[in-house]
């Protein structure tokens, strides 16, 4: 069944990953409070947030079939308004009982959780009153991060905030995520920048107060290529690359926005009438923290190609499945464009390893400060078909993705990035935020029905996989 893959190396970490709202369901069960997408779902009434993979009640089943499977970690986040109802105040006893039941099982189980804090599940008291665009969330946000530190000592790997650019992007470029603004340029870099500092505040306190463990956060990473390689297409692929890469990592891992990032950052702002605030204090905490993450999440799914364009912003997005129905063209910077030979998803996304390669030799070339690499989520979104109560699920595609981004992975190593770990996205089916049930990443198949889980053929593959770690 291995196809490039013969082996991983010795104390490779080899995981699968969730997101709370994604799998847990039980929104309204023991205390939680609402979070920013419970009455936004409802509105819209595509599809609900419960019971999802009703992991709230299943983790047992799931963490078994983890065992089971040879995964040897799980990535899993807090859902922030379990622990306080309203983002604030005092913490819920039951919620705080739950991740300890939850953590037990996987240490039970041989399972090590790398646990993030926030996973695009803002609580709905603080979205309401302005999400991270207003610095209230920030502390907020610390406060509630040094008590998770406090009270789950058995965690001994952290992330602060996952995907920080996705975030923004989706609530205020592309609309998809509330509160879904359109190329509203400003909330984008403001939020991109409020959260960055969030996650420096967090990070320096819990090097300051000398909690146990590491901590880091996660990006997901486009690499962006120009196509066809002119001069003006290689200047729109920079500008993007800067909005969706470079700002980001240039505050996590030096610091400070180099000046360099800066000019192709104004450049898109000024295209925009946008604007970009930092107060006083900003960096030297953003600074403070850039060479004390332990280590750095990269999420990867696909590049972007991109060709210059000069006229209005304009974006349809692809939330069903249905391939070619997508569109992406953004004012002063560029237009996303197929680039032949290259094979995309029902949901328009390019599959391309090569992408996840050059960005590990990136990453380790420009910032070494990032140390050691784990690539956090990377799998294939499919429509799988179910076979009936017991049957084997037939993924040979997901297989194949997954198969030729280990093999890039491995490669990036044999080059000399220290990456040490690959987290599929994702352990068992779960809901997708923009596009509902039927965009399934999972290992493990979910009836959505009944909440049986299937074992599909890529948990085989990953189990056989996981077999070779250090032999
Ligand atoms: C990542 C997120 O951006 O991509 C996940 O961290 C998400 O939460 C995953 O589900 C896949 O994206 P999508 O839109 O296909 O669900």
């Amino acid at each position: 069944m291995l196809n490039r893959v013969k082996k991983l190396p010795a104390g490779f970490v080899w995981g699968g990953a969730t997101a709370a709202y994604q799998v847990e369901g039980a929104t309204q069960a023991d205390g939680k409070g609402k979070t920013m997408w419970d009455d936004y779902l409802a509105q819209q009434g595509r599809f609900s947030p419960d019971p999802a993979s009703d992991f709230y009640h299943l983790y047992p089943e799931d963490i078994e079939l983890a065992k089971l499977y040879g995964l040897n970690a799980i990535r899993v986040s807090i859902a922030w308004s379990r622990i306080f109802p309203s983002g604030t105040g005092e913490p819920n006893a039951a919620g705080v009982a739950y991740y300890h039941r939850l953590f037990a099982d996987c240490l039970a189980n041989g399972i090590t959780p790398y646990v993030s804090l926030h996973h695009f599940d803002t609580p709905k008291t603080l979205f309401d009153a302005g999400d991270w665009l207003n610095r209230a969330t920030i502390d907020a946000f610390v406060r509630y991060a040094d008590f998770c530190f406090g009270e789950f000592t058995e965690v001994k790997n952290w992330f602060t905030i996952n995907e920080l650019i996705s975030l923004a992007f989706s609530q205020y470029i592309q609309g998809n995520f509330p509160p879904s603004h359109h190329f509203d340029v400003t909330s984008a870099i403001q939020a991109e920048h409020n959260e960055l500092l969030a996650h420096a505040r967090v990070v320096n306190l819990f090097k300051d107060k000398g909690y146990a463990g590491r901590i880091g956060l996660i990006h997901v990473l486009e690499p962006v290529y120009a196509y066809p390689e002119t001069p003006e297409n290689q200047h729109a692929a920079a500008l993007e690359d800067a909005f969706m890469n470079r700002f980001l990592l240039d505050g996590t891992f030096k610091g400070e926005y180099t000046d360099d990032t800066m000019a192709l950052i104004n450049e898109l702002l000024d295209a925009n009438d946008a604007h970009l605030t930092i107060e006083p204090g900003d960096m030297d905490i953003i600074k403070a923290a850039a060479t004390q993450n332990d280590y750095f999440g990269m999420n990867y799914y696909q590049p972007a190609f991109v060709a210059a364009y000069s006229g209005e912003s304009t974006n349809r997005f692809n939330g069903t499945g249905e391939k070619g129905t997508s569109d992406f063209k953004f004012k002063g910077v560029g237009q996303h464009v197929k680039k032949p030979g290259v094979d995309q998803t029902d949901w328009d996304w390019n599959i391309y390893p090569e992408g996840m390669y050059d960005m590990l030799k990136r990453v380790a070339r420009e910032y070494p400060e990032s140390k050691t690499i784990y690539i956090t989520e990377n799998g294939l979104g499919y429509k799988d078909e179910y076979q009936g109560v017991g049957q084997l699920i037939n993924d040979d595609k997901r297989i194949d993705f997954l198969d030729r981004h280990v093999a890039a992975l491995l490669q990036a190593r044999a080059a000399g990035v220290n990456v040490q770990g690959y987290f599929v996205w994702s352990l068992q089916d779960q809901f997708s935020w923009a596009n509902g049930y039927n965009k399934r990443y999972g290992l493990f198949y979910v009836n959505f029905d009944t909440q049986a889980r299937e074992i599909k053929k890529s948990a085989l593959w990953f189990r056989e996989l996981g077999r070779t770690i250090g032999s």
